[in-house]
């Protein structure tokens, strides 16, 4: 763990979301699971009333399992991405039958089923038990581009390994899931791929962009 994981749960204890509905009881794998997957190409605002409707219809994963492709292929229409929904439908079967009828809480299990990379897994693990995984998505890569002003386009493997190396080192023992809740808070509210909010920043005093003043140029965009 670094000083920032400390600076950012102070931050989000009074600027984060904390009414975000995956985030209120009854949490479990499940329901983090599901937003998750919808989160992984579609907004926050968009997927809220995907996600009660979906949650409404499919409460758990056995009832998930027990649909049919098309009614959950129904449920996701509008989304887009539709592979995500055969994916997160075959992993919930797939658990039913591998892993006694609930996601795995072994991260290697949990990243081998369809649709769950590592980020997502890392996600479950964190938000669902706490346990100390580090995510990676579209916010905390730009964050930590950021925080440690590494140049390079991110979808480089080498970028990529550098960040994940960051992120890893970054996350803490404890709180692993309010920590992953508040690096993506803090890169969807205020460092933001245009125009980030540096003078409201919890970390600017330590962040290597905002001291050489490159904020606004990384991430390097992908080279065309
Ligand atoms: N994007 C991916 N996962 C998210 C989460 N748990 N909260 C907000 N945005 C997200």
């Amino acid at each position: 763990m670094s000083a920032l994981a400390p600076a950012l749960l102070h931050w989000h204890a009074r600027h984060g979301r904390h009414d975000l509905p995956w985030q209120q009881a009854p949490r479990s794998a499940y329901r983090i699971w599901l937003a998750e997957v919808m989160l992984q190409q579609t907004q926050v605002v968009t997927v809220i009333p995907y996600y009660a409707r979906f949650l409404h219809a499919l409460p758990d994963l056995p009832a998930l399992a027990a649909a049919s492709e098309d009614r959950v292929l129904a449920l996701w229409s509008g989304l887009g991405y539709y592979r995500r929904a055969r994916h997160l439908h075959a992993a919930a079967r797939r658990c039913m039958t591998q892993h006694a009828g609930d996601l795995p809480r072994d991260f290697d299990a949990l990243a081998a089923l369809p649709g769950i990379g590592r980020s997502t897994a890392g996600a479950i693990l964190a938000q669902a038990w706490d346990l100390p995984f580090a995510i990676l998505d579209g916010n905390v890569k730009r964050v930590l581009a950021r925080y440690h002003a590494i140049s390079g386009w991110p979808g480089q493997a080498a970028v990529t390994r550098e960040l994940w190396r960051h992120a890893a080192a970054h996350t803490p023992r404890r709180r692993a899931g309010t920590y992953a809740q508040a690096i993506m808070d803090l890169g969807a509210m205020l460092c933001t791929p245009q125009q980030p909010d540096c003078p409201s920043c919890p970390l600017r005093t330590s962040c290597a962009a905002h001291a050489q003043g490159l904020s606004a140029r990384l991430p390097t965009p992908r080279p065309r």
